[in-house]
């Protein structure tokens, strides 16, 4: 009693309740999870040893810690630390409300995770995810595979893939035509968001509809926001905002999903993007309105995110790096002149990008727009002489590899010639993950950042407005002022 005493005198009695609240919040939260962990831990006894490590805090862990590395954008550290003072191959940690997790780590654990997809392990995420993303809940099997094979057509086929650059290419066009010109000063991140949301809108569901896109946009940047959040869903929480904003977001596509569907019954639309492919199967399944919603969200979310954490930061380094700067641009020179005025890219003119994509691929050994992924064990397994129990949760990250000496030679100095001739050893660079659940958009999104870079890079050089901006995780990699530059346009400038 007296202690409680001396801890309200020193803490205001409001952040006591609201440790109080955040407890049993975490509590609830956590329920369900903390059975699953308790059956995993009584199979400890008998299975063998766990890596070692911590659990952190109770109910929150490490997650703070990991929070924190991320917003110092020094994610690596979290790993770094872990892996000289535990284990480099493994570690027990407690992450978003999950007191059972093994961080696996090392070019080795990307390849065991990877290879055995469906086998030992499957894809998981937190519940403040499944909360987002109500049918990605339990991904079962079937689910997921049935997932990919819809959207793999229009992803990855060629002859889509091929269609999608004249498209983007018009739309970085209008963008650079709509944002930047005439501008002396412009902040790249909002701008080079636009264009990527626009893009997925169109591409995944034919709309261009200014006041729809704008609806959409902002609701997408708190969705974004709130997913790896604190988990705490209370008025004026980047948690609560996104569930808020999924909701608002739902409701939109829920209408316009429910005409396309009725166009698509009556054969009037058969435009062949990702929402008429989704449609198909919609038609003949078990893939209700409600579904398929929730799956364009997810793609329109991942499609747009990741690619505009890329160019954001790729244009970031152009700025601080000149001699890149001047390679890219020759690079990009020789692919324009060659052009009608007017003439669209196409396929063949992304093949010779080659420098340019190095340079992206750097940008993402830098800073991967999706820095890791979870895996529930579906059974008891031994890793590296570890026991690891059934239920237990996995977790990869980049920057276990992407950041280590071992396998990139000066990891802190951008040199985009790593990826020349055969380029990283296998499973060191993992900016798409690999195995069963690789990421199926990125080649799409490898046309989306040549694309705009090809047009923002023939037109201007820039500079930063902030010269020490910094670049924080949280959870994709963003420059904390959305990256102000100075514009200087080639015809201003004196060769
Ligand atoms: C630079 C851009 C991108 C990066 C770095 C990236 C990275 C990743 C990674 C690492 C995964 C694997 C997660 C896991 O192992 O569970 C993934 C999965 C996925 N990505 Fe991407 N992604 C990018 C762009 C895109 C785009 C443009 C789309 C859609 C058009 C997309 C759609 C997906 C989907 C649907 C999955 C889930 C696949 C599955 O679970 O089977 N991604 N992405």
């Amino acid at each position: 009693m007296e202690l409680l005493q001396v801890l309200i005198s020193i803490v205001p009695l409001s952040s006591l309740l609201i440790a109080v609240l955040l407890y049993y919040y975490f509590k609830v939260m956590m329920t369900t999870d903390d059975d699953d962990d308790n059956n995993a831990v009584q199979m400890i006894g008998g299975g063998g040893k766990l890596p070692p490590g911590s659990r952190g805090w109770p109910l929150i862990g490490e997650s703070m810690e990991l929070l924190r590395a991320g917003r110092n954008g020094q994610v690596e550290k979290f790993f770094q630390d872990r892996m000289s003072k535990h284990s480099n191959q493994a570690f027990t940690t407690s992450l978003f409300g999950q007191s059972n997790m093994v961080a696996l780590c090392g070019p080795e654990a990307h390849k065991f995770l990877f290879s055995n997809e469906h086998k030992l392990v499957n894809s998981w995420w937190p519940r403040s995810v499944h909360k987002l993303f109500p049918t990605t809940s339990r991904q079962v099997r079937e689910d997921a595979m049935r997932m990919r094979s819809l959207i793999m057509p229009a992803l990855l086929k060629a002859e889509a893939l091929q269609r999608y650059v004249g498209s983007m290419d018009a739309m970085a066009r209008r963008s650079v035509e709509r944002g930047w010109v005439g501008k002396e000063e412009v902040r790249v991140f909002e701008l080079v968001k636009e264009y990527a949301f626009r893009v997925a809108c169109r591409l995944f569901m034919s709309v261009e509809d200014e006041d729809l896109v704008r609806r959409l946009v902002r609701p997408f940047g708190k969705l974004a926001a709130g997913i790896f959040a604190v988990p705490l869903d209370v008025p004026g929480t980047a948690y609560n905002k996104a569930v808020k904003a999924s909701r608002v977001i739902r409701e939109e596509l829920r209408g316009m999903v429910q005409k396309r569907s009725c166009d698509h019954h009556h054969h009037h639309h058969q435009n062949g993007d990702m929402l008429s492919h989704m449609l198909k199967i919609n038609g003949s399944e078990t893939l209700s309105d409600e579904d398929v919603v929730n799956k364009i969200m997810g793609l329109l979310i991942g499609g747009h995110d990741t690619a505009t954490a890329v160019i954001t930061c790729f244009i970031k380094y152009m700025a601080e790096l000149p001699h890149i700067y001047d390679l890219v641009l020759k690079e990009q020179r020789e692919i324009a002149k060659l052009k009608r005025p007017g003439e669209l890219l196409n396929w063949d003119d992304i093949q010779k990008m080659r420098h340019t994509w190095n340079v992206a691929c750097e940008v993402m050994r830098f800073w991967a727009p999706v820095q890791g992924a979870f895996k529930e064990a579906l059974t008891d397994f031994t890793y590296a002489g570890f026991f690891i129990p059934k239920g237990f949760k996995l977790y990869w990250n980049v920057n276990t590899t992407h950041k280590n000496p071992d396998y990139f030679a000066e990891p802190e100095k951008f040199d985009p010639w790593r990826f020349e001739g055969i380029g990283p050893a296998p499973y060191t660079y993992v900016p798409f993950g690999g195995g069963a659940r690789t990421c199926p958009g990125k080649e799409y999104a490898r046309l989306e950042i040549l694309v705009f870079m090809h047009n923002l890079v023939n037109k201007y050089r820039w500079e930063k407005v902030i010269a020490d901006e910094k670049i924080i995780v949280d959870p994709m990699p963003v420059p904390t002022n959305g990256l102000p530059i100075r514009l200087y346009p080639h015809a201003s400038l004196r060769h």
